[in-house]
């Protein structure tokens, strides 16, 4: 398994699983366990959720079922808008309890909500102090935010979680994070779950230049762009119920992109977002609540 070392030292694997709608949004049952250990049977040992996916009692399950030492696990949620401010340290442990954890690898701002981003990341601060968060991160976070949390941040954050796909390639934001040692990790990497009921036809995983590039290494078109994020160092987290997709999204070490190729999948850049965009997300985020 192939790791990254976060600007703290901490180490995360390079391929996570993203857990955001297994099944539903915020379906939080067997079904959701039972694809979460499927995962882990494959080998992978990051997984990403958040309160407000609503399934962190589903990976708390799988956790436990699985046998497999905490420690060799790597597991990520976040605080939603409306738990953030004075409301962190509460939100937090009300994730550790769902986890059935003691404590989070890695902990992350959802959204940025600039009113609120001192006392959350200082709330979280004090919880990486408790020894409860091994790394602190963002979110969706522009320049800007991340220059404001510099002005007062103790601890720096670690890492951003971006929606970024090939028809979003983020260019500039990927050099401002990397420049400043912020680890980029992609978020609905092939281009979204059914969550966002956007159509495979509209998603790059169609996209002829990259059906062309798995023709030629043999290997899906989810690999293609999956392979195209880690070339480049960065982070993904594909989602999957699939037994096939979500073995391929774990085998990307028998092929190698040429730098041309990788150009190639930047030029297919449309600035299109599948998700929220983080200047307006706050207005909707905020009447979307947290389930229990
Ligand atoms: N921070 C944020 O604001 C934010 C926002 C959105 C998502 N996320 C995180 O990012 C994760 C991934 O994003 P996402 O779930 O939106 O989308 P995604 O991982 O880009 O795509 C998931 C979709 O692609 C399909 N798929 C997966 N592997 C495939 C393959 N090899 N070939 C063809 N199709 C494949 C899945 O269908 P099957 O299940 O049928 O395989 C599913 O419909 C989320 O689960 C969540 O953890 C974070």
């Amino acid at each position: 398994m192939t790791t990254l070392t976060l600007n703290n030292g901490v180490e995360i694997p390079q391929i996570g699983f993203g857990t955001a709608a297994i099944g539903e949004w915020q379906q939080d049952d067997s079904f959701v366990t039972d694809t979460i250990l499927k995962a882990m049977a494959v080998g992978y040992r990051h997984f990403d959720t958040a309160s407000v996916y609503g399934n962190e009692r589903a990976l708390g399950r799988a956790i436990l079922q699985s046998g497999i030492p905490r420690q060799e696990l790597f597991v990520v949620s976040k605080v939603w808008d409306t738990e953030q401010g004075p409301k962190t340290t509460e939100a937090f442990e009300r994730s550790l309890e769902r986890l059935q954890l003691d404590y989070l690898d890695l902990y992350l701002v959802h959204w940025p909500v600039p009113a609120y981003t001192r006392e959350t990341w200082e709330a979280m601060e004090s919880l990486h102090d408790a020894r409860k968060i091994r790394a602190l991160g963002l979110s969706n976070f522009r320049k800007s935010d991340i220059e404001q949390i510099a002005t007062f941040a103790r601890i720096k954050p670690t890492y951003n979680q971006l929606e970024l796909h090939p028809y979003l390639v983020q260019q500039e934001m990927v050099d401002y994070c990397q420049f400043h040692k912020i680890a980029v990790s992609c978020w609905s990497p092939l281009g979204s779950g059914s969550w966002s009921g956007v159509e495979t036809k509209d998603k790059p995983i169609v996209d002829p230049v990259i059906v062309a590039l798995a023709d030629k290494y043999d290997v899906s078109a989810g690999q293609i762009i999956l392979k195209w994020d880690v070339q480049q160092g960065r982070i993904v987290i594909p989602k999957s119920e699939k037994l096939e997709h979500i073995t391929a999204n774990f085998s990307l070490w028998d092929f190698e992109l040429s730098d041309e190729e990788i150009q190639s999948i930047n030029a297919l850049n449309r600035d299109h977002r599948f998700g929220a965009d983080p200047d307006t997300a706050h207005e909707s985020n905020k009447n979307v609540a947290v389930p229990d």
